[in-house]
């Protein structure tokens, strides 16, 4: 039997505020808002290219021609920004597609700006997709050169800038890039381009999709040498204090999801805008429970930004940003 005539008395009855939607409304302490998500766009050469990535269902490679029209939509959504990754047919040792004025990223750069004012173009600026062995830098004798790498890497974010990108995001994970790569901008004319760091990026499983789509997997060994490895904390919090010495404006953490805490201590101790990457594996996890029936999507990718939110990111990367936007 369910007794119904007791009435303790309780100091604090939390459910109060739980009762109905006005009130679960007004006591809410976190709202995602689409103004503050970034959407990733894969760009391959040649023309009338609209291909979709097995690895990312849902997800395209466009050619210069085509991403402004997928811009277009994205901006219809509501979305301010989009991250550009170049798929280059060109591959060599010292990834010169990456720095090339007519490369494939600077092309479509040039093709969005033209077409889409009214949204923010920020490149990846990275070596790998660019380097016949895949790994973020230049090698030799099977080591990752730190900072022979430095001034292609620099290059490259200054190419893309001539091109017409508003912001940088270095990638790489090479000591002092940040640093060079404020240099270089500086003296080229550019110093109200903002950086927008990978400075937490650690070395996850999570990054195979992405390697599919953007075929930049590493040939031989992996990339423990220069991302961070998963069980460090404070190392991340070194690190995103060098990026903010060497002037880094936004500070990035990637993966997002199994990385809370590091998003929770660098928004803590540091005063600058953070940003978090839910990543290709983040994406592919949700979209193959989905498939299989056992998971709602929407709640779920709500629910994972809604976290990854309160734990601190001011803004997220998501190859979900174009749903989310529909759904909010
Ligand atoms: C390469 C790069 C990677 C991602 C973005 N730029 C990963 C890597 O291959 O190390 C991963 C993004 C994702 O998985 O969504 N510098
Ligand atoms: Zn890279």
């Amino acid at each position: 039997m369910i007794q119904t005539d007791t009435n303790y008395m309780l100091p604090y009855r939390p459910r109060r505020l739980r009762k109905n939607v006005f009130l679960r409304n007004l006591v809410k302490e976190t709202e995602l808002n689409i103004k503050n998500f970034i959407y990733p766009i894969f760009i391959v050469e040649g023309e009338n290219v609209e291909q979709e990535i097995q690895s990312l269902p849902g997800l395209y490679r466009y050619s210069k021609d085509k991403v402004a029209e997928e811009v277009k939509r994205a901006v219809q959504d509501g979305i301010q920004g989009v991250l550009l990754f170049g798929i280059p047919d060109k591959k060599d040792e010292m990834a010169s597609s990456a720095y090339d004025e007519n490369g494939v990223v600077q092309q479509a750069v040039k093709a969005i700006k033209n077409a889409v004012p009214d949204i923010l173009v920020i490149t990846d600026v990275c070596l790998c997709e660019y380097t016949n062995h895949g790994h973020c830098g230049i090698v030799k004798d099977g080591q990752v050169l730190n900072d022979e790498s430095l001034s292609l890497i620099a290059k490259t974010a200054l190419s893309q800038v001539q091109a017409g990108a508003d912001m940088v995001a270095p990638s790489d994970m090479m000591d002092g890039r940040v640093g060079v790569i404020r240099e270089t901008l500086d003296d080229a004319g550019y110093s109200d381009i903002p950086i927008m760091s990978y400075s937490a990026k650690y070395a996850s499983a999570l990054y195979n999709p992405f390697r599919e789509a953007a075929n930049n997997a590493p040939h031989f060994g992996d990339r423990l040498s220069y991302q961070l490895d998963p069980a460090n904390a404070k190392e991340a919090l070194r690190e995103v204090e060098l990026d903010m010495e060497e002037g880094a404006d936004i500070i990035m953490i990637k993966p997002a999801i199994g990385y809370l805490d590091i998003i929770y201590r660098v928004k803590e101790t540091f005063n600058c805008p953070v940003a978090a990457y839910s990543v290709s594996g983040e994406y592919a996890i949700v979209k193959a429970a989905v498939k299989q029936g056992l998971l709602d999507e929407k709640r779920t990718v709500l629910e994972f930004m809604t976290g990854i939110k309160r734990a601190g990111a001011d803004i997220i990367i998501t190859y979900y940003a174009r749903q989310i936007a529909k759904w909010l």
